[in-house]
């Protein structure tokens, strides 16, 4: 191991400054004098984004698109997204990638937010288990991740000079813990400061949290790199803890020279290089020039990802699955060419892309297809409608693709509405009146109205599921795999229901996250307004029974642990899989809080007729809130109930459990 230290003796003033930006969009500097090497960085999260250095223009390397975060969040299974991780490893080796910038973990205030598909839920506990499986699986290969983007950061709009205004209690309770879950449990190489200011003050600035919050008090052991550009002051950069600035720069200067003033110390500066330092020499270890990946065994993994996760949303009659010997027509630019990922610093250049249609002729399955709408503009003529609804008219059955075209969802700018393109609201009514055996297939990266929802008898969320997506679809229409995707957010009826809407994109650059607690499915259930679809939601071929939840004790005090059990039954006909959801739903007392939590979750499979028991363990943090007064977690003495839910609004089974203070306890 290189003695950094010394070798930090050796540097330069203007070396050590110079080590704290970047080189160019993703290289950190060398000091060749002294050996030391770079370190490379690419995007991520759901697939890379490589430069090829090996050309003048630098054209991005073609790699394999995986499902997009809201879609791989869907999936509520914690071995997948770990699986996941380690084949982005594997191809950051095989591409000479050493940090992969990676995973989003912020909250999804709003269904409007550009990136939501970039980001895994609207819930904390979700999106820290799954964010903290995939960094693992990628640092697994060696390869290190850069979790993003901390924090707050929640819209597109002013997105770099906007201020997120938010109390203490939130701040802990909903924009910190799956960042907080993913250092503690994997430890990513690097964490990326947002573009945004929290509370007045910059987030690459925010000594409070990046030095208080992440270093000293969750123990963060890497280097926080700024959002490409996010630094506006290099020197309150660096006395807060943000170690390098990225991309390329020509500030370097402004350091050497407040350390020779005296407004920035040494030691401050030499800290920053220390890490930058131990980055490099990490990824010159890790790095293997013989690293390979098999690209087309990567296709299908995406593929299997991708219909381990769509989300089957209505299925009256079960008009699905599909026989492979009906008379199906698909209609909708989309089955031709899928939407499947979303726009901005995430694009992947694909390796391929299965198309529905495609897949269904491999298959040997015979479709007839229209395309219904220009994919690009999502809107539609005379003949296409015409040419349409003469198709669907002439079918057994109708799969109807629909969506949002590619330029509605993209980084740098959020969504006005969350409606779809008129005419594809329209083809669904018009399709629906001549053929009343009509599924839709959706894809969208974030919740979308859906005023026709009693027309079609099937709904399929596709999300945008990567360059295999096609793949999975018909896998799913078929009945090849039974869809086990669960929503990782709540579909609203109407964009004013959301409990941000009315102070979403903020005053000039004051945004004040005025729900506070109430967050997504947090408010649906405590304000007892139905959304469209409930966070958790998603059916299944089969059909599942729950028994028998039993607890390991009946009162508790906050510090003991409490084991939870129950018996899940596949009763339907066909092998299924159940994701088996934890809420804690404190019963009113002096505190305000949300109706319920998610604490935990399983994901099984089971045979027809199998059951399995699902073990839960919860501890103090499964019942607590943020005690401003006391600043720590605190919980409030009282009754609770475990809840098992089908989903954030449906309860299966529930249980209630006292918390009393350690000496009131009955000792049996
Ligand atoms: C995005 C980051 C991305 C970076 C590098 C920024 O604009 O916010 O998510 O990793 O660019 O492309």
């Amino acid at each position: 191991m290189n003695d950094i230290k010394k070798l930090i003796s050796e540097l330069t003033l203007e070396e050590k400054a110079g080590l704290t930006s970047g080189k160019d969009a993703w290289l950190t500097k060398a000091v060749e004098r002294l050996g030391i090497g770079q370190s490379r960085t690419s995007d991520g999260p759901h697939g890379l984004r490589a430069d090829d250095y090996s050309r003048p223009d630098h054209a991005t390397m073609p790699a394999v698109c995986f499902p997009t975060a809201v879609t791989t969040a869907a999936s509520f299974d914690r071995d997948m997204l770990y699986q996941l991780g380690e084949e982005l490893g594997t191809e950051c080796r095989a591409y000479g990638v050493d940090v992969l910038l990676g995973p989003g973990v912020n909250i999804k205030r709003s269904p409007l937010c550009g990136r939501n598909f970039e980001y895994f839920s609207e819930d904390p506990y979700l999106a820290g288990q799954l964010g903290a499986a995939f960094v693992n699986g990628v640092q697994s290969k060696g390869v290190g991740t850069s979790l993003k983007h901390f924090f707050a950061n929640s819209q597109e709009t002013r997105r770099f000079t906007s201020s997120s205004e938010i109390d203490e209690r939130t701040i802990r309770e909903i924009y910190l813990p799956a960042f907080e879950n993913v250092v503690k449990k994997a430890q990513p190489w690097t964490i990326m400061a947002s573009y945004n200011k929290i509370n007045r003050t910059y987030a690459t600035e925010n000594k409070k949290f990046i030095d208080e919050v992440l270093r000293k008090e969750w123990g963060f052991e890497g280097l926080v790199v700024s959002d490409w550009g996010a630094t506006h002051d290099r020197v309150a950069a660096i006395v807060a803890g943000t170690d390098l600035t990225m991309p390329a720069t020509d500030s370097d200067h402004v350091i050497v020279e407040a350390v020779k003033n005296g407004t920035l110390p040494e030691e401050a500066l030499d800290l920053c290089c220390e890490r930058v330092l131990e980055l490099v020499f990490k990824s010159e270890e890790h790095r293997d020039p013989n690293a390979k990946c098999d690209v087309e065994a990567a296709h299908q993994l995406a593929r299997k990802f991708a219909a381990n996760s769509l989300v089957l949303l209505k299925n009256d009659g079960k008009m699905l699955p599909l026989k492979k010997t009906d008379k199906v027509a698909f209609i909708g630019a989309f089955a031709e060419k899928p939407r499947l990922q979303g726009g901005g610093s995430s694009h992947i250049v694909e390796t391929k892309i299965t198309s529905a249609l495609e897949a269904a002729k491999e298959a040997g399955i015979d479709v007839e297809y229209a395309p219904a709408y220009n994919r690009e503009t999502g809107g539609t003529d005379d003949r296409l409608f015409a040419e349409a609804l003469e198709l669907a008219k002439t079918a057994e059955k109708v799969v109807l693709f629909i969506g949002l075209p590619d330029r509605m969802e993209s980084e740098g700018g959020d969504r006005q509405h969350i409606r779809l393109p008129e005419a594809h609201d329209l083809l669904v009514r018009a399709v629906c009146a001549l053929n009343p055996n009509t599924a839709v297939v959706l894809h969208n990266g974030s919740p979308v109205a859906m005023p026709w929802i009693d027309a079609p008898k099937a709904v399929l969320e596709a999300y945008l599921g990567g360059q295999a997506v096609g793949g999975a679809v018909v896998d799913i229409l078929f009945g090849d795999v039974n869809p086990s995707g669960r929503l990782a957010e709540s579909f609203p009826k109407k964009l004013e229901d959301n409990p941000s809407y009315l102070w979403y994109f903020g005053e000039g650059d004051t945004v004040t996250y005025n729900e506070g607690l109430f967050v997504g499915y947090r408010y649906y259930e405590t304000k007892k307004l139905e959304p469209l679809f409930p966070f958790g939601f998603g059916l299944s071929y089969t059909d599942f029974e729950y028994s028998n939840l039993r607890l390991s004790r009946w009162e508790m005090s906050e510090d003991m642990t409490l084991g939870v059990s129950v018996d899940v039954k596949n009763v339907g006909e066909v092998k299924g899989k159940e994701v088996v959801q934890l809420y804690v739903a404190p019963v009113r007392g002096k505190v305000i809080r949300p109706a319920k939590e998610l604490r935990d979750f399983a994901k099984i499979e089971l045979e027809p007729g199998e059951t399995k028991t699902v073990h839960f363990e919860l501890s103090k943090r499964a019942f607590a809130y943020w005690s401003v007064e006391k600043k720590d977690w605190a919980v409030e003495n009282g009754r609770y109930e475990i809840q098992i839910g089908r989903d954030s609004h449906n309860v299966a089974l529930s249980h209630g459990i006292a918390i009393k203070p350690e000496n009131e306890l009955h000792h049996w």
